[in-house]
């Protein structure tokens, strides 16, 4: 099984958890792509829907789908998104793709979040990926230098602009043994937007793609 096979099937493993009637948020990334190619089949469930990025709203709106805004609907049903890595608590590290804040804040507002990701992602410790934080512009120097005191290495996502307008910075070798703490720790410097670590929402529900065609589910 090669990586995009293993997404896709977690990704078809999620259709299963859609009941009629649901408000569904929708995540961003080549997991949740295989998703959206999905939810044409199971329209007549889908009362409405939201979404996490620009790009998942072109997509959706392609396979037709009107996509209302999360101040139209409020709390709702269920959230489903990729992630870059999950330890076992089902703690997050995302914003590979660069759309973080918005799907943190469309993680808060689900009732549940599933997420997808291909087994590869699950990590003792969070950290192995590099931690994507999105920061305003004018602060990018400020919370570089914040996070080299943490021991981070920040790399700016040069040429790369947030669906809000932002920067992100990409933080390597950060050894994450305490996700909820250095979730708060980083919030907490001044211009950060969001940081990816998703531990005070994490996962309500893992669906891992295996390597044997399976998809492995994990609970919190
Ligand atoms: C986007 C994300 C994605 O969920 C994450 O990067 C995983 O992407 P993919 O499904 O392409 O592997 O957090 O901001």
């Amino acid at each position: 099984m090669n990586a995009s096979d293993k997404k896709r099937n977690a990704a078809k493993a999620a259709i299963e958890f859609i009941e009629p009637g649901v408000t569904l948020g929708v995540g961003t990334g080549s997991t949740v792509n295989f998703l959206i190619e999905l939810l044409p089949e199971i329209r007549d469930k889908i009362d409405r829907v939201v979404s996490s990025s620009i790009a998942s709203t072109t997509i959706l709106e392609a396979h037709g789908f009107e996509v209302s805004t999360l101040n139209e609907v409020g709390d709702y049903d269920l959230y489903i998104d990729g992630a870059d890595e999950s330890n076992k608590r089902l703690q997050l590290i995302k914003g590979g793709g660069g759309a973080l804040t918005r799907e943190k804040v469309l993680a808060a507002a689900a009732r549940r979040f599933i997420c997808i990701v291909e087994d590869t992602k699950l990590v003792g410790m969070l950290g192995r990926f590099p931690l994507p934080i999105e920061v305003l512009p004018m602060a990018q120097e400020l919370v570089s230098r914040r996070m080299l005191k943490m021991r981070g290495q920040p790399i700016w996502r040069e040429g790369f602009v947030t669906d809000n307008g932002n920067h992100i910075l990409d933080v390597h070798d950060l050894q994450i043994s305490n996700p909820l703490e250095m979730e708060a720790r980083i919030n907490r410097i001044p211009g950060v937007v969001t940081v990816g670590i998703f531990a005070h929402r994490p996962a309500d529900i893992l669906l891992l793609g295996t390597d044997d065609g399976g998809v492995r589910e994990m609970r919190s």
